[in-house]
Order: structure tokens, then sequence, then C-alpha cells
């Protein structure tokens, strides 16, 4: 076994190359970096049955009515049972999601110099690249992927920090995120036998940020994962595949593939609102199986609290969903505890979650 120390030298030598996993692999090795391997079987536990994640379609969502209430109680279902569904007729342009999956290559692509500056682990920064995360002294690896990130506080966009190669892509992308997180809130409200604007007066998904992921091949596949196994620690996240597969959630014990469906976005619950629906709706570990051949792209969307809920307030399940049946699960943690508490245990055998148990 290779002693911690050693694999903390071996993960900062990486990190200051600031050429991240594509560099490795522009490199021509042909070997995975013992960093990279994990001790988890790539292989077992898949379903090989056929149950799917909830595939729900948004036509007629604005509309009111019926149809409205029947989407309701599907992401309720789907919210509760597996932490995640597809949502498909959303309205946002195919168009524009392509532009972001085509940024997302088109920064990653660049010659390594051009993105070098950008490289950080620190999870600080509000734009950067990386392959590590760094918080508290911990460094840890993500997997076998790069990341390019910009992070929006507050919903607010300044377009001139953005790199030029992917900004308008980017830019037009956070927009339509805005909006279709405003409908997200007011039906995960209503999902939750709440006001439906509860969550959005409550501004916790009024900030959020941008993780456009590049997974390149992979010369032995088997022997680690494109993202290794983890939950999402924020309140909500949106997510567009490429055509490529291999994202997976683990459900009822196996590791159940969510197939790419065109011009389809995947919603999954975030520890965050795990928390503040005291364990009504579950944020579900999922991980990226890495391959041998071809890149996999995709870009993530995070929504957390607004910068005002994170300045020393603490927060805790919602008052109205803890009822004499039943009672509180969680502590009422400040955002930036909450937060610190996942890198701590972000990656690890230990949930992040069950510390802030009461
Ligand atoms: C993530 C994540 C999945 C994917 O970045 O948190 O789970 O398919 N990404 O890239
Ligand atoms: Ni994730």
């Amino acid at each position: 076994m290779e002693s911690d120390r050693a694999r903390k030298e071996e993960i900062e030598k990486f990190d200051r190359t600031k050429v991240g996993v594509k560099g490795l692999v522009d490199s021509g090795i042909t070997k995975l970096p013992r960093l990279f391997q994990t001790s988890e079987s790539v292989s077992e536990d898949n379903d090989s049955s056929n149950v799917q994640i909830p595939v729900i379609d948004f036509q007629g969502v604005d509309l009111g009515g019926s149809r409205r209430l029947e989407i309701v109680d599907e992401i309720r279902r789907a919210s509760e049972n597996w932490g995640f569904f597809q949502i498909v007729n959303h309205g946002i342009p195919g168009a524009v999601m392509d532009a972001i999956l085509e940024s997302t290559r088109r920064f990653h692509e660049q010659p390594k110099e051009a993105k070098m500056d950008l490289y950080s682990s620190d999870v600080k920064r509000v734009i950067r690249f990386y392959s590590m995360n760094r918080n508290h002294e911990r460094l840890y690896v993500l997997g076998w992927r790069d990341c390019f990130a910009c992070v929006f506080s507050d919903g607010v966009v300044n377009p001139e920090v953005i790199p030029h190669v992917c900004r308008d892509g980017i830019v037009e992308y956070v927009k339509h995120m805005k909006d279709i997180g405003e409908t997200l809130s007011g039906l995960l409200s209503e999902a939750l036998g709440l006001r439906q604007d509860t969550l959005s007066q409550m501004q916790y998904m009024n900030s959020l940020y941008i993780s456009c992921l590049y997974y390149p091949a992979c010369p032995e596949p088997d022997k680690t994962f494109g993202a290794t196994k983890h939950t999402d620690p924020t309140t909500l996240t949106i997510l567009v595949q490429d055509a490529t597969g291999g994202l997976q959630i683990h459900h009822e014990g196996r590791w159940t593939d969510v197939p790419p469906i065109p011009g389809a976005l995947i919603v999954n619950v975030g520890d965050f609102l795990q928390l503040i629906t005291n364990d009504k709706f579950k944020s579900v570990e999922h991980r990226v199986l890495a391959r041998a051949e071809g890149t996999r792209l995709s870009a993530g969307c995070f929504f957390y609290p607004s910068s005002e809920q994170i300045a020393g307030r603490e927060h805790g399940p919602i008052g109205e969903l803890v009822l004499d049946d039943s009672p509180p699960v969680y502590r009422a943690v400040d955002y930036i505890e909450f937060t610190t508490n996942y890198h701590k245990f972000a990656r690890t055998e230990h949930s992040p979650l069950s510390n802030l148990r009461l």
C-alpha cells in the first residue's frame, strides 16, 4: 500500500504541471498513473435490469392546470425515490445545449499554454481550470477528467472574465439555466407541499456555477473512473451530457446507467436540498465510468444559496417539513461550515451529510 505522504506528493507533482488529465494523455502515456488508480471495483454491481431513472415531459408546465399538477407529482416521486430525473421538452433550444458542449470542447482543446494560467486547485477562485480539488489542505483526485468552472455568485454574470473561446456559449447557457432554475424551484416547492415561492423566498438557488467537463480517453479504463463516486454538495444540479454515456447512479444497491437522451437535461438533488427537506428528497451517489476511446463532454450547472444566505446564517430542515412524526434529522449549519464539511469527506467512504445528523 502506498503511503499517504507518497500519494500526496504524487498529486502535488501532477498539480504543478498545470496541464490536467488531457495533458497527460497528450504526452502519450500508455499506463494509468498510480494516483488515478481506484481500489473500488469498476465493473461489479452494475444493474443489468432495465430500470431507468424517470423521464419527465415538461410540455405544458407553464400553463398551470392538471398537467402542471402531474409534473409536480412526477418530480416529487422522482426526488423521493431516485434523487435523479431527466427532463424533456423543457424549452431550452437545442442550439444552446449544443453550444455549451462545444464551448466545453473548445476550452479544453486549446493549446495547454492558453489554459495553464487558469489552472488552480483553490476552490475559492471564481474562474478556474482543474483536475484536483483542494479545501482545507485536503487535495483529492476527482477522476480521469478535467474541469473548467465559472462561478456566478447571486447569478451575476461578468462576461469579461470568461475566456473568449467559450464566453458566448457559457453566457447564453447561464441565462437559460437561471430561467429553468426558477421553474424548478417552484415545482420542487410544490412537490414538498409548500407554497410555490418557498425555495425562491429562501434564496436557496440564487447562485450557480457551471462546470465544463472533459473526460479524455483513458489507457486503462478498468482501473479508474471518469468521476469517482460522490454526491453533489449544492441545492440542485442540472447536467447536459453528450451521447457518449457512462454516468451511473447508485440506486437500490446497484449502479444504474443514466442513458443519454438527445435534448434532455438531467436534474439531481444535492446534499443541501436533502438537508433542508429533512431527508424527504434524496441526494444520490453517482459516478462516471472511464472509457478506452473517445472523449466524453458534459456541463453541470450547480445551484446554491445567495451570498446573503451564505453570510453567517444557519440553515436546517425547513420548519414546515418538521412535524411531530418527522422530527429534524439534521442540525442547523451555516453554508460555509456545510461546504467545509463536504470537502473534508467528499470522495471518502464517509458520507458528508451523515456528519451533520442529529
Ligand atoms: C459532477 C458530475 C457527471 C457527468 O460534476 O458532479 O456528477 O456526467 N458530473 O459529468
Ligand atoms: Ni455530481
